[in-house]
């Protein structure tokens, strides 16, 4: 066990390089064992997430290359071996296994995945979408067995454009006879990151980063190769971190594009900023102006960066909210804002937060990765220490922060707790 202190109150000044997408590195790793021979992956984040899914490609037998810049996953031996569940419920994304085992051997035993608990995040559109493919499903004791004669191109729609169902979906047709249709896809730019790596292998996907995405069987995949696109969601933080108290905090490695619902946001806050081709420089922003904002799919603003972004709006002049339309709950970062002097109240799935107020250093708790990330934004301002425990939950998603920190003037550790 872990715990984070951070004694704020300090100006950011300097570099913050944004790593590879977890989201999208998450998907690349089980998608990458659907090459017939090998596939080589750059710009891998240093996350634990990385670390759970080696272990499960290990597990398979891939062979497995990994340095600082790239990894390789060499499938020549793989072998098809149930995943366990302390692997599985490590993160969401082992979902992914279903989809591309499924894919590479008809057959696929795993546990349900775990992640963080925003309330019920049930799978119930991939499994359909399996089973729309021609596989049939059955659980023994809380694990999933999937199995396929044949996989069978179809029309999937998606009751929501969910992000794991869309890329589920892709990996389990990718060589499924025919044509597949997926209507109502996700439009997050983690999918057509993991299209154009499958693509790079000799798929058929056109469409991805779009409502529809037509996916044509093919018979092999040969070596893939792909680049992991930036974190938008940890360029978020920092950006958010940089008008919380940031000196010409420069983040670069960043895809504009792809935050264009924050920079939004931020305009009407009254944040300022400048933008560049793929870095921006923040500034402490005060006299910010209150605002209602709403987490929407993409393009509209992540429900990934409404908690962190919750810390902001808490230093506006006035009454802001957030509505969360994703999650039912994702409110675990308000019980302990408050404690830090933050004043939010939540109603139903709405944080209405009242501002400005000072942020005061305090014990706190860590329940899920952007609550996390809320927590030490909060943190960064307030003058005391902060103590953050559950820190792992940190971990999963921002990678070496203490040194991305650091390097730009906080003062912040992460040590074991004894
Ligand atoms: N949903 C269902 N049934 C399903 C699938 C989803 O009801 O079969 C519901 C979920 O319960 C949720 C909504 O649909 O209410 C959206 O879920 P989605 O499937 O889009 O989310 P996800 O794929 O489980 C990914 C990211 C999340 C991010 C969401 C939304 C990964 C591993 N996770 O989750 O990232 O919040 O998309 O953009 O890619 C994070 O990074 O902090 C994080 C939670």
């Amino acid at each position: 066990m872990k715990k984070m202190v951070i004694t704020g109150g300090k100006e950011l000044s300097g570099r913050i390089k944004i790593n590879g997408a977890k989201n999208s590195i998450v998907a690349l790793l089980p998608a990458a064992i659907l090459s017939d021979d090998e596939s080589t992956i750059y710009n891998i984040p240093d996350i634990t997430d990385v670390e759970v899914l080696t272990k499960i490609l290990i597990l398979l037998n891939c062979q497995i290359t990994k340095t600082s810049d790239y990894i390789k996953i060499d499938n020549k031996k793989i072998e098809n071996i149930a995943i366990p569940e302390d692997l599985s419920n490590r993160l969401r994304a082992s979902y992914y296994f279903m989809g591309s085992l499924l894919t590479k051997f008809k057959h696929v035993e795993i546990y349900y995945p775990g992640g963080c608990n925003f309330g019920a995040r049930q799978i119930d559109y991939h499994l359909k979408a399996f089973e729309a493919l021609g596989a049939k499903i059955r659980t023994e004791n809380n694990k999933f067995i999937i199995e396929a004669e044949e996989l069978i191109g179809t029309k999937i729609n998606l009751d929501f454009p969910s992000v794991g169902a869309t890329i589920n979906v892709m990996l389990a047709s990718v060589k499924a006879k025919g044509k597949t249709i997926i209507n109502n896809a996700a439009c997050e730019p983690e999918i057509l990151n993991i299209a154009t790596f499958l693509n790079s292998m000799g798929a058929k996907i056109k469409g991805a980063g779009t409502k529809t995405i037509e996916i044509i069987g093919v018979k092999k995949l040969s070596n893939g190769l792909v680049g992991v696109i930036p974190d938008r969601i940890e360029a978020g933080t920092y950006i958010i971190a940089g008008a919380l108290v940031g000196k010409n905090l420069e983040i670069c490695n960043i895809i504009p594009q792809h935050l264009t619902s924050l920079l939004t946001i931020l305009d009407k806050l009254g944040v300022k900023y400048i933008l560049d081709k793929d870095k921006i420089i923040v500034n402490k922003s005060v006299n910010l102006n209150p605002i209602n904002l709403k987490t929407e799919v993409y393009p509209g603003f992540p429900t990934d960066l409404a908690q962190p972004i919750s810390v902001l709006l808490s230093k506006a002049n006035g009454i802001s909210s957030i509505t969360e339309t994703i999650y039912n709950k994702r409110m675990g970062h308000v019980k302990y804002l408050n404690e830090m002097g933050a004043n939010i109240k939540v109603e139903d799935n709405k944080e209405i937060i009242k501002g400005p107020i000072d942020f005061h250093g305090t014990l706190v708790e860590a329940s899920d990765l952007r609550a996390g990330a809320t927590l030490f934004l909060a943190a960064l301002l307030a003058k005391e220490q902060t103590t953050i425990i559950n820190v792992e939950f940190i971990l999963r998603g921002y990678e070496k922060i203490v040194k991305k920190l650091s390097e730009v003037g906080a003062n912040i550790s992460v040590v074991e707790i004894k």
